[in-house]
């Protein structure tokens, strides 16, 4: 893949009517230089960034280090706490430094507090600060798993770092309150061009926008007219654009015909769970966050499943399959391959599956059946 979707714009979007906030926003998000800097990498081994999160995070995160212990993917994790009842950021900012260090990791959900305005999502502010300014999450549809839809096969790509994620909102005047949605340019530009470019390199036929064009006019007519000048590029794919409501009711009514989609910071997360939610539900698919230095990994819909935790019952194959992503990131093709080939079979040919799924298997079960298929294929 080209890296393209990471050269600076030659204008940056042309604000001279904005505000300052916007203006701040945008310098922040500015894009950095493809500067093809190492990963941490000692004797031969890999250091990844864990972030357990909360809720069942941190059980995930001891199936993904005993099935890379089996598998004998050679990284070693540097474990940093994420803890969302404290005021201050320095977890966070420990964090970041870290996966700048290792330039990579994968992590739960953070729980963000509905009833503190005055504290931002770490989750977010983690996005915006590594500049991953794509969350891209292919939807498959899984055989073993009945659901209504078969064969479902989507890629969305979120716009991660701006939009009506901004965390910019204040009250005017008493009783009127006020939300920025923040769409650049260029941000927009290097999404579509990753979009496209990723279509192009793995065969896929066509890319839809999704908006909402026609009451937020200035804001996603933009982010549509900007994908539809980088389509010009790419003659060989179809592109097409559809409004948001539509689109979740052709979601649910015919989701066969989207291939790759390309969506805003909100609507991204709410297309992302509809998907999900055709598909299995919350602990299958994974999702990647993308930036031009650095990766982040993590279940696709990024739920915390607070309600599971010391149950032994939540899912694992959404956090293992980030784990297999992060490892083709690395390039660690084999390792990659080792694990996914053996959470496939564990949920598709002996259909083992958790209660989310209408099984009765605990994820113990599901990890040991992984680790079986791991031990088999490297006897
Ligand atoms: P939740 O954590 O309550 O999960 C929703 C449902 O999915 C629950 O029934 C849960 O048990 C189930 N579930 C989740 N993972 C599962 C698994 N692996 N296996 C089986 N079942 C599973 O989700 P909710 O309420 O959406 O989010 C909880 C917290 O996460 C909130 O604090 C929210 O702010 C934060 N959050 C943050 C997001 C972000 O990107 N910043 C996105 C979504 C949530």
């Amino acid at each position: 893949m080209t890296a393209n979707f990471f050269k600076p714009l030659a204008g940056l979007a042309r604000n001279t009517s904005c505000t300052n906030l916007a203006l701040t926003y945008q310098v922040r998000n500015v894009s950095l230089t493809a500067a093809n800097i190492p990963m941490a990498r000692y004797g031969g081994r890999h250091t990844v960034t864990m972030m357990p999160g909360d809720g069942i995070g941190p059980e995930m995160m001891s199936y993904v280090k005993e099935v890379y212990k089996h598998a004998g993917a050679p990284v070693d994790f540097e474990t940093v706490t994420l803890d969302p009842s404290t005021d201050n950021y320095d977890d966070l900012y420990n964090a970041i430094a870290s996966v700048k260090r290792n330039g990579c990791g994968i992590k739960g959900n953070i729980e963000t507090k509905m009833n503190r305005p005055d504290i931002k999502s770490r989750n977010v502010e983690m996005r915006n600060e590594l500049d991953l300014f794509v969350n891209r999450i292919h939807c498959k549809s899984q055989p073993g798993i009945k659901t209504r839809h078969e064969d479902i096969d989507i890629v969305v790509m979120r716009q991660n770092t701006e939009g009506e994620y901004a965390m910019l909102e204040h009250e005017s005047v008493g009783g009127v309150v006020e939300s920025l949605k923040i769409i650049t340019e260029q941000s927009t530009e290097r999404l579509c061009r990753y979009a496209f470019e990723w279509a192009r390199a793995n065969g896929r036929k066509k890319v839809t926008l999704v908006h909402k064009a026609n009451i937020m006019k200035v804001t996603d007519g933009m982010f549509m007219q900007v994908a539809k000048r980088v389509s010009a590029d790419y003659p060989e794919l179809e592109h097409n654009n559809m409004i948001i409501d539509n689109c979740c009711m052709q979601l649910v009514s015919n989701p066969w015909q989207f291939d790759v989609m390309i969506l805003t910071n909100l609507y991204g997360t709410i297309v992302t769970n509809l998907i999900c939610g055709l598909i299995g539900g919350p602990g299958v698919i994974s999702g990647a966050n993308i930036g031009p230095r650095y990766a982040v990994f993590e279940p696709g819909t990024r739920n915390t499943g607070s309600s599971l935790v010391g149950m032994n019952k939540a899912n694992p194959c959404a956090m293992l399959n980030a784990s297999a992503d992060l490892l083709d990131h690395l390039k660690l093709d084999y390792h990659a391959q080792l694990i996914r080939t053996a959470v496939d079979k564990t949920v598709n040919l002996d259909k083992i599956h958790t209660e989310d799924l209408g099984g009765q298997a605990t994820s113990i079960d599901v990890v040991q059946n992984v680790l079986n298929h791991i031990k088999a294929a490297t006897k």
